[in-house]
């Protein structure tokens, strides 16, 4: 590893550090005082040791008060100092934990766009994140104050062997060298063994979880294929296991040989230290302390190398955090801030020549053009995969298009200032969130207000009134299996996501194919519902289905990423040749039934 390399992770340790420090101020000073206590009492007591073995050994008859109680004390405050020092480490660590969750938190909110969780890479890194920051930020602190314990220790307990002789901590930390190389390998080949299996174990750890999560329960139970995942986790563990195990004996062997070589150096000094003694160069206390040092210096270094070792991995999460942290992500989304008159009164959006491509380079709009007026009830329709959702994200500018612009009453989308233009914008996404909070705050989200009337109200407009009727607690009641709350069906969640986006109260609505919840009759409620509800406000209806298409005042036809009509039912449907009539006609049997079912003449 090349210096500079060091210096960037000795800055990350020092980076990590200060955000204990921000943290837990108090916590963090009064720990760095009991580890410095601490850290010393080892050698204190050796020093002591050797002045009582001393007087034991001579003529001197008075009790040596003085030191005897020193080494009592030393006792005493070595037992009661681990107490309080665990204490406020816990306090720290809960601290840290949660400052560091906040800042990681913060800046994942500060990303305006998409692209980040679709890269990739990034995608990679920010799972790590979120997998990690449970439990690094509580190593770090173990292993930062093990560490500064173990320093302390060591160094003190040199300085007190070099009040015997000067050369004595060089022999020792030169006879103690092959064994720290030997240890420090030793560790190094399992840490890099973890690091580089991290796919292969993160595929084991993927197989072994699917057994245990509800998502797949179903399928695993009729399919009956528990059994192909147990096998195949078995193999897979151990064609693992078998391929890293041999190495790691032969490479154990090795270290064991050179840690053979630090015993021969602690022979060595053994020897040298009691012929001193026998020539009365040494006191006897001194070749006791010298020999207990050496055991405790060996298990000091011991211990430091694994901290050491413990403290890569974690400074793998911290460099990653401090990356993630450093990262400008506003490249992304850059921000314009031509703050749009207040109010906006938008009359008009226009798609110009727009083209994208998702980061992974699969073009899936192109050369879309289109223009709408504000308060116009706008159906986009076209098969899965057309592009529909995408349209959708671009104009909430989660992602900037490739080419073309989009317009807002003539001003690009890309400068006016995002939060203005999302205040906007409410969106009953494809994929809606599904939140482990009460029903109300499912729906106050969408605005950060949570009066109950309001709440309410929206509910009533989203259709999820009827089924909070039901629930135990009202709108009270906390949503979710996972913590105890109660579980809803797909069609009552696409409620919950519909009110949300009444509650925002925005000019434009957008809903995005409720399709993956809702059978056709449901869906066209769905519909019905919700221009019932948008009287006046630009809506966006986005399906495949074509049924409930037909109250819209502009339908746009997109296949391939391509618009390939735009007009209204009538006109649409009178173009013979037409997509759109096509389509139609494929679906017509089902609306006609349909049609019977929800508008009985
Ligand atoms: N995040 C993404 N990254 C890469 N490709 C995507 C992503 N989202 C959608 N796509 C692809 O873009 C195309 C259009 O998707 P989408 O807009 O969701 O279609 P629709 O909503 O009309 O069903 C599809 O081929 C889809 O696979
Ligand atoms: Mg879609």
């Amino acid at each position: 590893m090349k210096l500079t390399n060091y210096f960037y992770k000795l800055n990350i340790v020092v980076w990590g550090t200060k955000q204990l420090v921000i943290a837990a101020p108090k916590e963090t000073s009064l720990l760095a005082l009991l580890i410095i206590v601490q850290g010393l009492i080892p050698a204190f007591s050796l020093f002591i040791v050797q002045a009582i073995i001393n007087w034991v050994l001579s003529p001197e008859a008075f009790f040596p008060l003085g030191l005897v109680c020193a080494w009592c004390g030393a006792l005493v405050l070595g037992t009661v100092i681990s107490p309080i020092i665990s204490l406020i480490r816990i306090n720290l660590n809960e601290k840290a934990l949660t400052h560091c969750n906040v800042l990681l938190m913060e800046k994942a909110n500060s990303i305006e766009g998409l692209a980040p969780f679709e890269n990739p890479e990034l995608y990679d890194q920010i799972q790590f994140l979120k997998n990690e920051s449970a439990r690094r930020p509580l190593n770090f602190v173990f292993i930062i104050t093990g560490l500064a314990k173990d320093l302390i220790t060591l160094s003190s307990i040199l300085v007190v062997i070099s009040t015997i002789s000067l050369w004595m901590p060089a022999f020792i930390l030169i006879a103690c060298i092959p064994h720290a190389i030997s240890t420090y390998w030793f560790e190094k080949q399992t840490w890099t063994d973890m690091l580089f299996r991290s796919p292969e174990s993160r595929r084991l750890a993927w197989l072994s979880s699917l057994t245990l999560e509800e998502r797949f329960s179903k399928e695993i139970r009729l399919f009956g294929f528990g059994n192909f995942l147990v096998t195949r986790y078995k193999n897979l563990a151990k064609s693992f296991h078998d391929a890293f195990n041999t190495e790691r004996w032969e490479k154990s062997l090795r270290f064991v040989s050179l840690s053979l070589l630090s015993v021969l150096g602690n022979i060595l000094i053994f020897i040298f230290a009691i012929m001193h003694a026998k020539q009365g160069t040494f006191t006897a206390g001194a070749v006791v302390i010298v020999l207990q040092a050496l055991v405790m210096i060996q298990l000091e270094i011991n211990g430091l190398i694994q901290d050491f070792g413990m403290l890569a991995q974690t400074m793998l999460f911290f460099e990653k955090f401090n990356h993630f942290l450093q990262t400008d992500f506003s490249y992304l989304i850059p921000k314009k801030v031509t703050i749009p008159p207040d109010p906006f009164p938008i009359h008009a959006i226009h798609f110009e020549g727009i083209s994208f491509s998702y980061p992974d380079g699969r073009k899936v709009l192109s050369n879309v053009n289109f223009s709408i007026p504000i308060g116009k009830k706008i159906a986009v329709v076209g098969e899965n995969g057309a592009g529909k959702s995408t349209l959708v994200k671009l104009l909430a500018r989660f992602y900037d298009p490739t080419e073309g612009r989009i317009l807002i009453d003539g001003i690009d989308l890309k400068e006016i200032d995002l939060k203005t233009w999302r205040q906007y914008l409410s969106v009953v996404f494809q994929d809606f969130g599904q939140y482990h909070l009460s029903a109300g705050e499912n729906i106050g989200i969408s605005r950060s207000s949570f009066d109950p009337e309001e709440i309410a109200e929206a509910a009533q407009k989203g259709g999820f009134d009827a089924v909070a009727t039901k629930l135990p607690l009202g709108l009270n009641s906390m949503l979710g299996k996972e913590f105890g709350g109660t579980s809803l069906s797909g069609g009552e969640w696409q409620k919950i996501a519909m009110s949300r986006a009444f509650f925002r109260d925005a000019n434009i609505l957008i809903l995005d194919e409720p399709t993956a919840a809702l059978d056709p009759k449901s869906e066209h409620e769905v519909f019905q519902k919700f221009a019932e509800n948008t009287e006046n406000k630009t809506t966006f209806f986005i399906t495949h289905r074509l049924g409930s298409v037909k109250m819209a005042d502009w339908i746009l036809v997109l296949k391939n990423g391509e618009l390939i009509e735009e007009g209204t039912h009538e006109e649409l449907l009178a173009k013979r040749e037409g997509e759109y009539a096509y389509l139609f006609s494929l679906q017509a049997d089902r609306y006609a039934t349909q049609e019977m079912v929800l508008e009985p003449a």
